[in-house]
């Protein structure tokens, strides 16, 4: 009895012990894939219809699916973020594949990745990989959603040993060097690196910051969650924080929406006004508008005085909304539009001359034409012409994220975010066309939108995913601590936190190199009243670029 007793419990016990728990599966596949593999046999599984990662990623083929294309994964991910990036698929989502939920008005819920939006219709990928249309008169809402739509738990499709070859596989798929003077495929670090000293930190995803036009020693720090923006005062050596103004009852935030920017006016000491690039859903369109507000009397803050709206960009997803607002050398104010999404830019906009999206805009804040709220500067390059919209100033971009004038050159530097293989740094040209996405990069990327006849304005400069995922523009340095960094343009990368600084030279070509890795990510440039860079961590820090010490080549 007692024996028999005791031989129960020990069933129980080894009963449960060989049942593993999802984490130990987990766990054995994640040593697993770190074990090497045999990337041929990893390529089969990958083309398997068991694994069924074809149905949704492709590798290099020009073909529009649900999950980013994975051509050039092993330069994005190291083999311990591929296993991750398989594992745990909603762990780190790729944001311009995030799955969106439409509510319907018949109480359904579609879950799936945004493939193209019309006036009529919603196209998206659902959880099988089919594209699937659903009529804008039946959407009751849309939502963005914290679940990756590739599906968890595809590893139980395979075993151990067919998880490593997928993996090795996946590791392999690297871009082939390029022989391009402006494509390297190393940028090798400067001799002594630039320091990142914590100036301010705290701030809940801050994304700008500007110095405020009379008063040295004081910024503006925008944050785009919170839709705040802060004024920041230096004096004997503390720092004091105050709201300037908070829009969050004007605009609408989220993962990547809210405010973006922030742009004094030329005579802001007089007059107050200012201007922001924010985000608003309005007929259930997302879209970037521009607005200008004023200061109170003594410009320590918002006056609380209605908004003057400007312009508002319809867009048909909530993604590549660019995001840059600056006055010029000018005077004449310049707002950064991106393609607006989905992927690849399906309907053509950079290229489309009878759409503000993919431009970079020029407008006069201080004048009116017709029944514009702003005026068309007459110097605008296509002023006149029927076929293309006055405000634009150059086209061919995807995502102009930031930009900013050289002081002494006058030329304007755009960052501008790439597609699935090049980042690009560019001089932007008046009337120019920068190439999206007939070009990405300096690469050639799809002949859809090509006109007969146009030509295109070249990067400075692009870089590939071996090396960054998201292009940061910043600032050239005329700043007094290094002279080896003057007229180099210090930008870097969202993903991999590299600083970079770049010099053109006479010869046509660049010299690049690595001055500083950021702790944080950085998502954007700050520039002092002296000209020397700040840099904006996402995750609420703001650094200074200590660049004393850097032995630019
Ligand atoms: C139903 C569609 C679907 C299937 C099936 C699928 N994926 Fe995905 N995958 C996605 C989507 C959507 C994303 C982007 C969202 C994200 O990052 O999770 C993604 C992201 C990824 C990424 C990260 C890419 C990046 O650039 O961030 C990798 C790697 C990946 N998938 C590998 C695989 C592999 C390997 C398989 C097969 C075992 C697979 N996927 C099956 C939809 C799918």
């Amino acid at each position: 009895m007692r024996y028999s007793c005791l031989l129960g419990i020990l069933v129980m016990i080894s009963a449960v012990s060989a049942q593993e728990s999802p984490k130990e599966i987990l766990n054995r596949f994640r040593s697993a894939g770190m074990k090497g593999g045999d990337s041929a046999a990893g390529e089969k599984v990958f083309r398997s219809e068991k694994a069924g990662c074809t149905k949704c990623h492709t590798t290099g083929e020009k073909k529009r699916l649900a999950g980013p294309d994975l051509n050039v994964i092993g330069d994005k991910f190291d083999r311990n973020q591929l296993i991750k990036s398989v594992l745990e698929p909603s762990a780190r989502i790729h944001p311009d594949h995030a799955t969106v939920s439409l509510v319907l008005k018949s109480g359904r819920v579609v879950n799936g990745v945004l493939k193209r939006r019309t006036d009529e219709s919603v196209e998206l990928f659902d959880e099988q990989g089919n594209a699937q249309s659903v009529s804008v008169d039946d959407i009751e809402e849309q939502r963005g959603s914290k679940t990756s739509l590739m599906p968890a738990g595809l590893h139980k499709l395979m075993d151990e040993q067919q998880f490593a070859d997928l993996i090795a596989w996946l590791e392999t798929k690297t871009q082939p060097d390029s022989d391009h003077p402006g494509i390297p495929s190393q940028i090798s670090s400067a001799t002594k690196s630039a320091e990142l000293k914590v100036f301010a930190d705290g701030f809940d995803h801050p994304v700008w910051l500007t110095p405020k036009p009379g008063e040295h020693g004081t910024w503006i720090v925008v944050e785009q969650k919170t839709c705040k923006a802060w004024q920041l005062k230096q004096s004997a050596g503390d720092l004091t924080r105050s709201v300037f103004v908070d829009m969050s009852s004007e605009s609408i935030s989220g993962v990547y929406e809210g405010v973006m920017c922030l742009a004094f006016h030329p005579d802001f000491e007089k007059n107050g006004l200012y201007y922001l690039n924010h985000h608003v859903r309005e007929e259930g369109v997302f879209s970037p508008v521009i607005v200008e507000r004023q200061a109170t009397e003594d410009r320590s803050r918002d006056s609380g005085r209605a908004t003057r709206r400007l312009i508002r960009i319809k867009q048909e997803t909530d993604l590549h909304w660019g995001g840059m607002l600056a006055f010029g050398p000018d005077n004449l104010l310049y707002i950064g539009a991106g393609d607006g999404g989905p992927q690849e830019d399906p309907d053509g906009h950079g290229q489309n001359t009878k759409t503000w999206q993919g431009k970079i805009l020029r407008i006069d804040v201080d004048g009116r034409t017709g029944d514009k709220a702003y005026g068309i500067p007459d110097s605008n390059p296509f002023v006149g012409r029927t076929d293309v919209l006055p405000e634009i100033w150059g086209l061919g971009f995807r995502m102009p994220w930031r930009f900013s004038w050289d002081n002494k050159t006058n030329e304007m530097w755009v960052g501008d975010i790439g597609q699935n293989l090049f980042e690009e740094v560019t001089i932007a040209r008046k009337g120019g066309n920068h190439g999206w996405n007939v070009y990405e990069g300096f690469t050639h990327f799809s002949d859809r939108y090509r006109r007969q006849g146009d030509s295109y304005v070249p990067p400075v400069f692009s870089y590939r995913r071996r090396l960054g995922v998201s292009v940061t523009g910043g600032y050239v340095y005329r700043g007094t601590r290094n002279s080896s960094l003057t007229g180099c343009y210090i930008f870097g990368d969202f993903e991999t936190k590299y600083i970079w600084a770049l010099r053109r030279e006479p010869s046509g070509g660049v010299t690049v190199r690595r001055i500083a890795q950021c702790p944080q990510k950085p998502c954007s440039f700050g520039i002092d009243h002296d000209g020397e860079v700040f840099v904006i961590g996402y995750q609420g820090t703001i650094y200074r670029l200590v660049v004393d010490g850097v032995q630019f080549p």
